[in-house]
């Protein structure tokens, strides 16, 4: 084997636009996305039509700038990696179809990446010495696991939603506040004004030795809050809203993660996906962590959210094993985790 591995990865799979090259799944030569928030924004979430149309017309010239940047050509990837689900159908048929045809005409080996692998994958980049075992709380705009990160691409799920995801209802709140859409970093930032002890929001731990997890209730707690006091004419306060809805999940989030931790006598905890870009996550996971003698790492913000460079990271652990796909590959929107 050559010494450099080099991965293009391609991710599609939601509203980002995502090419990557990366070298020996640790060090990030080009991340480049094309987000599609603002045509998205107009609609209040993602248009599952435009999201497709937008990736065909992006991934072309996303793929060549990633390359450009990397200052490569194809001829000097060892691999192109693809997220092939969860996601959404059409988006990820476009990614799925232009890492085909690279593979094919290239003759270079495909990768099929799970999408929660590559968020999971994400706490490799950058850090040369971030290894398994360790606890990972996986929380975006789609999932919400604790998983059991045993070696690499290797996986227990310990945890999952039983309704929401975490990211749905940050969203949620975040459109029912009038915040605009993706709620999630309006929310983290409204909250910092306000008061997280203002309205107490139930918590919603499910059974004792669950590591599940339950969104809709805490989302129609505060739709209801905020409903009563409109019929009321009582003001309300943004802030506080925000802050006291983010209060009560992050402690739900931080409490299990923790005690799957310590249930598997794991010291080592991470975070990943959409809301692990979140401000009072990274903050309450690092005291508890704190007190327990515990590490906590987390990816970068720009790495949280989807990127291909995670994909490209996933893939170099797939790549070591040999585990190629064939080029009949397809997309899988449900894919299983
Ligand atoms: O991982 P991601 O980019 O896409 C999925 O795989 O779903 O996650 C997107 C989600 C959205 O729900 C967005 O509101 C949320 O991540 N998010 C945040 C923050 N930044 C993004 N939620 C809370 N705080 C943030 N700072
Ligand atoms: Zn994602």
């Amino acid at each position: 084997m050559k010494s450099d591995i080099i991965i293009l990865g391609i991710e599609t799979s939601c509203d980002e636009t995502s090419a990557a090259v990366v070298k020996n799944g640790r060090e990030v030569l080009s991340n480049v996305i094309y987000s599609q928030i603002d045509i998205h924004k107009e609609y209040g979430g993602v248009v599952p039509e435009i999201a497709s149309r937008k990736h065909v017309e992006k991934i072309n010239s996303v793929i060549y700038q990633a390359l450009s940047e990397a200052n490569i050509s194809l001829v000097d990837i060892d691999a192109v990696a693809v997220t092939y689900g969860p996601g959404l159908v059409g988006a990820l048929l476009v990614g799925v179809s232009a890492a085909k045809a690279i593979a094919y005409i290239m003759d270079k080996p495909l990768i099929g990446v799970n999408h929660i692998d590559g968020h999971i994958s994400a706490n490799y980049i950058e850090d040369k010495n971030y290894e398994p075992p360790f606890m990972c709380l996986v929380v975006s705009g789609g999932h919400s696991n604790l998983v059991y990160v045993k070696s690499y691409g290797e996986y227990e799920v310990l945890g999952a939603t039983r309704d929401d995801a975490i990211g749905e209802a940050y969203d949620k709140v975040a459109r029912v506040l009038g915040l605009g859409y993706p709620g999630g970093p309006l929310i983290d930032k409204v909250a910092k004004e306000g008061n997280e002890a203002a309205i107490n929001f139930p918590r919603t731990y499910l059974e004792d030795d669950s590591f599940d997890f339950s969104f809709s209730g805490i989302k129609s707690a505060v739709i209801n809050y905020i409903n009563t006091c409109k019929m009321k004419n009582i003001d309300i306060s943004v802030p506080d809203v925000a802050a006291s809805f983010q209060q009560a999940i992050v402690e739900v989030v931080t409490v299990k993660t923790i005690k799957a931790a310590e249930k598997l006598n794991i010291n080592k905890i991470a975070i990943a996906g959409g809301v692990a870009a979140n401000t009072k996550i990274r903050e309450m996971l690092k005291k508890a962590c704190d007190e327990k003698s515990f590490t906590l790492n987390y990816p970068k913000i720009h790495l949280c959210t989807d990127n291909a460079a995670m994909i490209a990271a996933a893939g170099y652990n797939k790549y070591i094993k040999n585990e190629f796909d064939e080029l009949t590959l397809n997309a899988v929107p449900n894919l299983k985790f």
